[in-house]
């Protein structure tokens, strides 16, 4: 049987220490904001947004939630994202993804200040991950890998097998465990006999966005297995992994809800920290 990996009491204790940081912050003269900018009604796009504002009430953090119209056109978003950008209670912008289709997505993230940017989405932010360089690391990815490391999985030579390639989460996933010295194999929509690579995996990310995808017959034994998916099926919130039978195999998995998800909030306030810090106001 698996050893559960529980996000929730991780980000309990990030948020514990993140408030204490913020006090400190604010003693020295830096008082943290972050921006989310929402346009359109997606059901769950309204709900992560409501719970990234929680999350900064919650540290003592200012935040702002920017509601735009569907409708709205792409020069009136840019405009919304530098006045953002010029606002100095403002240290991080997140641009809520995925933006309606009649908008311009990278148009959009290119328009974040790459200080400001606290999802590493900005092509400079994205070019330095790449790269190895020091930078901003998105949120979801930054999660899983605490997340590792906090449980001390190993991760120096091993096989690890990223299921999905957004840029959101499954390409930057891979550049971080590579940089972790793993052996990282990228799989997607179109790869071929996908249970081949998943059962060489020790360690398995599941971004695919497809309830349940990943079964236990695709997974090593003992293999530490990372779910990012948040589907809803049947009212219910399942991930990327049927989770049941999987942990009868793994070694380590995440639970959905309480695993990633919740990670990937305390990431988001880490990186607002940094950027307020790096900013110095
Ligand atoms: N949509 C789903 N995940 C994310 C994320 O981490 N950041 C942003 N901006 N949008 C998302």
């Amino acid at each position: 049987m698996a050893i559960i990996l529980s996000g929730k009491e991780l980000s309990d204790r990030l948020t514990a220490e993140q408030t204490e940081r913020v006090k400190e912050l604010k003693a020295q003269g830096i008082h943290p904001g972050l921006a989310v900018v929402l346009v359109g009604e997606d059901p769950a796009s309204q709900i992560y947004v409501r719970n990234k504002g929680i999350a900064c009430e919650t540290i003592g953090i200012h935040s702002e939630t920017i509601r735009l119209p569907g409708d709205i056109g792409q020069e009136k978003l840019e405009e919304t994202i530098q006045k953002l950008n010029e606002d100095r209670k403002i240290s991080g912008i997140l641009v809520q993804l995925p933006l309606p289709r009649n908008l311009d997505e990278d148009a959009a993230l290119a328009t974040v200040l790459p200080e400001k940017d606290v999802d590493g989405f900005h092509l400079t932010n994205a070019g330095k991950l790449f790269s190895g360089r020091e930078t901003v690391i998105p949120c979801t990815p930054k999660g899983i890998l605490y997340m590792l490391k906090e449980a001390g999985i190993p991760l120096v030579g091993k096989e690890a097998v990223v299921v999905g390639r957004s840029n959101i989460v499954g390409k930057p996933a891979a550049m971080l465990l590579l940089k972790e010295h793993c052996t990282v194999t990228i799989c997607h929509s179109r790869t071929k006999n996908l249970a081949e690579h998943t059962r060489r995996a020790d360690i398995l990310v599941a971004a695919i966005g497809k309830p349940r995808f990943i079964t236990a017959d695709m997974v090593k034994p003992g293999a530490a297995v990372m779910d990012v998916g948040i589907n809803r099926v049947d009212g219910k919130v399942v991930g990327d992994v049927d989770y049941e039978p999987v942990a009868q195999v793994a070694g380590y998995i995440t639970p959905v809800p309480g695993g990633i998800g919740k990670m990937t909030i305390s990431m988001l306030m880490e990186n607002t920290l940094e950027a307020a810090c790096r900013q110095g106001r």
